[in-house]
């Protein structure tokens, strides 16, 4: 029996999905836990609940949309990923993941169909770590990775404890993360890199997820005037802020593999003729090669002991986030592959180069995931874009392999 996807409810819902949170940058900000974070979560639960799935929460505010199976002795089927966002983001990331498997119900619901194997969409907390980290911090509780009396405690970026962000935006469920452990977990997502759009192929086969390292950079040196210090008597933060930002390019140009990047910095006092007398840097570092990235983060650690003895400054560092490359289960990596084939897609095996909730529920199931091209490969900017035909094509993948494993 052949199963059709309503393919135009799916890209208007991504269409609407990615209008909540719209930011002055020309892209959508939905920071975990946020108003904007709430109001996606909302439109979300009320699109599940149309499709008449049970809907549960657990208590760090992963959600979940159920279309109960014949068989409820059976483990779930889970299909998942994240409508958090970061700053100033795209459209796709996240919420294409979970608005096809909303998609991948709502064909099953509408032919009558009722799967052996229970189907589950995950939306998951806080899978960017923006706000607070770590990243994947929903999938990596529900993986039993962080206790979720920890996570309540975090602190954000902006000061705020987030179980009192989660209290505030309503999303504290009772559900105990973990408790139900799934069958398989699909994820389906935008490449969010260049390589498919480059070799001209349709779906990603995503058989391996690279190591994430991510740690906070604090330089303290001495406040002093601009004008009046010789160099020779500087404790300047900034320029120290800035030999860092220097030597972990050199770094990963070095290395051929390893990708490193400053992505946020703050000065203190931050005024234009003083001398920075505090720098607040984060590196994020990755490579598909555990070895090399712990080699990656002993070679900066070396470097900023270096570094605070010729400024003349203090430098420590904090790590945040360590998360081992992953290899995806090889059988399920096998059905995506075969049914892209049967489907008649172009397809190319690949590594993921950006975190996904898909490298923490690896930890307790059978994981694997699904890419469709990213234009330019750009993401993480409102920029980022994926055709509605390679939309499709992935969501088709996404049901063919949800039907072979329901059987
Ligand atoms: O950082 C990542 O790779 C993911 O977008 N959280
Ligand atoms: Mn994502
Ligand atoms: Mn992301």
């Amino acid at each position: 029996m052949t199963i059709a996807l309503d393919t135009a409810t799916m890209l208007a819902q991504l269409a609407q999905l990615g209008a909540i949170g719209h930011d002055a940058g020309g892209g959508r900000t939905r920071l975990a836990f946020g108003d904007a974070d709430k109001q996606g979560r909302d439109q979300l639960v009320a699109w599940m609940r149309d499709l008449t799935l049970d809907i549960t929460i657990d208590q760090i505010g992963n959600i979940f949309g159920t279309l109960t199976g014949s068989d409820p002795s059976l483990a779930p089927l889970m299909i998942g990923s994240h409508i958090d966002t970061v700053i100033n983001a795209g459209m796709y990331d996240g919420c294409y993941g979970v608005l096809a498997g909303l998609a991948v119900m709502r064909a099953l619901h509408s032919a009558g169909m009722v799967p052996r194997r229970s189907i589950v969409v995950a939306a998951f907390s806080n899978e960017e770590g923006v706000r607070y980290q770590p990243d994947m911090m929903g999938s990596l509780v529900y993986a039993g990775g962080m206790d979720v009396a920890d996570v309540l405690n975090v602190i954000g970026t902006d000061g705020t404890r987030l179980g009192d962000e989660l209290a505030r935006i309503g999303y504290v469920g009772d559900l105990r993360p973990g408790a139900v452990v799934p069958h398989a977990y699909l994820e389906l997502h935008i490449e969010q890199g260049p390589l498919l759009e480059a070799h001209a192929t349709q779906i990603g086969v995503v058989a391996d997820l690279q190591g994430i390292s991510w740690q906070q950079i604090t330089i303290n040196g001495v406040a002093n005037h601009a004008g009046t210090t010789p160099l020779v008597m500087r404790h300047d933060a900034g320029w120290a802020a800035a030999a860092v930002i220097t030597f972990v390019r050199q770094l990963a140009q070095q290395s051929g593999s390893t990708l490193a990047t400053v992505g946020s910095i703050q000065f203190s006092p931050n005024a234009i003729n003083v001398i920075p007398q505090t720098a607040v840097l984060t590196l994020d570092m990755r490579d598909p090669d555990d070895e090399k990235l712990t080699a990656a983060e002993a070679q900066v650690a070396t470097f900023l002991q270096t570094l605070a003895t010729q400024a003349g400054v203090t430098i420590t560092s904090q790590q945040l986030v360590r998360f081992p490359a992953v290899h995806f289960d090889e059988s399920l990596v096998a059905t995506i592959a075969q049914a892209a084939h049967d489907l008649g897609l172009s397809q190319r095996q690949m590594t993921s180069g950006a975190g996904h909730d898909a490298q923490m529920m690896a930890r307790i199931a059978p994981a694997a995931m699904i890419f469709v091209p990213s234009q330019a490969g750009i993401s993480h900017n409102p920029a980022e874009y994926t055709s509605d035909a390679d939309l499709i094509a992935g969501a088709t993948v996404l049901l063919a392999v949800v039907q072979r494993l329901s059987r």
